[in-house]
């Protein structure tokens, strides 16, 4: 699910239980991420079919670029709380 926080995109993923958030944009060549899909704990850029790690961004051997940047979601009883660095900023939608 593509969301807005903090002025910038990212994308909500479930992965199991768990809910986490990634940037948006493929750190390769900017692909939208929330075009891709999720399959076994990864998730996959619809662009070059690169995927990621959703334990720690690393992405699929083979590709020298960075790792996806992974936020942790806190879910609470009236929306989710995206922990970017330092600052936590509320979605609610
Ligand atoms: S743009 Fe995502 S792998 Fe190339």
């Amino acid at each position: 699910m593509p969301v807005t926080a903090g002025g910038h995109h990212w994308l909500l993923v479930r992965d199991g239980a768990r809910i986490v958030a990634a940037e948006r944009a493929c750190p390769h060549e900017g692909a939208d991420l929330a075009l891709g899909r999720c399959a076994g704990g990864r998730l996959l850029c619809p662009r070059h079919l690169a995927s990621f790690d959703l334990r720690d961004g690393s992405v699929s051997p083979g590709w020298s670029f960075r790792a996806l940047r992974l936020f942790a979601v806190e879910t609470v009883s009236d929306g989710l709380w995206l922990r970017l660095g330092d600052s936590v900023r509320k979605q609610t939608s």
